[in-house]
C-alpha cells in the first residue's frame, strides 16, 4: 500500500480528479475525515506546508505539494513529476500607482515565503526587511504594515481587489509529485507504477 499526502484545498481537488481519471471511480474524503482508504492507497489530507514533513519523515511515501512550498522549505525530497495543476506565480506586489524605490534602505516586505523573498532580493543586492505573515498577505501594504508583498498569484483577483499590482515575477509554481528516498527504494515498483499512470493521465 502507498500512502499519499495531499495538501488541502485546490491542489487536493485537482489531484483527486487525476486519480479519478486513472481509476475511473470517485475519490472523495468523508466530511471532516483526514484519511481516505481506497484500492491500494491511503490518502492523507494535510496543510500544504506540512506535506514535506509527512513525506520526509515517512508517514507518507509520496506527496503532492506546490513547488513554492518545496523551494521555501528546501526539503530533501525526490521530485518525480510536475502535475501541471495548481499553477501560480510567486510575485512581488506593490500598491498601484505608487512607484516603489527598492534601493531605499528598510523596504518592508510582508510574506509567507521568507526564504524565497530573502534569496530573491539578496540576488539583486537589495536589502529588505521581511515581515513574516501566515495569510491575507495583501492586507499588509493597505494598513502600513509593509511597503510591498511577496505572494502567490493565481487569478490575480486578490491583488486587483486590494489595489495592488505585480511589480515583478519571481518564479512560477505548480503541484509536484514527490517522494522520500527510503520509500523510493523499498516501494520502487509501486511508486513507478503510480508515476507512470499519473504521467499518462496528465500529459
Ligand atoms: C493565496 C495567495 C493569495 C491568493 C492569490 O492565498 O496567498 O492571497 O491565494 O490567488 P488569486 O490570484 O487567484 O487571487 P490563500 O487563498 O491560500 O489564502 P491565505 O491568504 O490564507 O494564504
Amino acid at each position: 500500500m502507498l500512502t499519499i499526502a495531499l495538501p488541502k484545498g485546490r491542489i487536493a481537488k485537482d489531484t483527486l480528479k487525476i486519480f479519478e481519471k486513472i481509476f475511473k471511480k470517485p475519490f472523495v474524503f468523508d466530511d471532516r475525515k483526514l484519511i481516505l482508504y481506497t484500492d491500494n492507497f491511503k490518502f492523507l489530507l494535510v496543510r500544504s506546508q506540512d506535506v514535506p514533513a509527512y513525506v520526509l519523515h515517512q508517514a507518507a511515501d509520496v506527496g503532492v505539494v506546490g513547488l513554492d512550498v518545496l523551494e521555501e522549505q528546501g526539503s530533501n525530497l525526490t521530485r518525480l513529476l510536475d502535475l501541471g495543476v495548481g499553477k501560480c506565480k510567486i510575485c512581488v506586489g506593490v500598491p498601484k500607482n505608487k512607484k516603489l524605490d527598492f534601493s531605499l534602505p528598510e523596504i518592508k516586505i510582508a510574506t509567507k515565503m521568507e526564504n524565497i523573498t530573502r534569496n530573491y532580493f539578496s540576488s539583486k543586492a537589495i536589502s529588505v526587511n521581511i515581515i513574516k505573515l501566515y495569510g491575507s498577505i495583501e492586507l499588509a501594504p493597505l494598513v502600513g504594515l509593509a511597503d510591498a508583498i511577496v505572494d502567490l498569484v493565481e487569478t490575480g483577483s486578490t491583488m486587483e481587489q486590494n489595489g495592488l499590482e505585480i511589480a515583478e515575477i519571481i518564479s512560477h509554481s505548480s503541484a509536484y509529485l514527490v517522494c522520500n528516498k527510503n520509500s523510493f527504494i523499498i516501494k520502487k515498483e509501486e511508486i513507478l507504477t503510480l508515476y507512470a499512470s499519473i504521467k499518462e493521465a496528465v500529459y
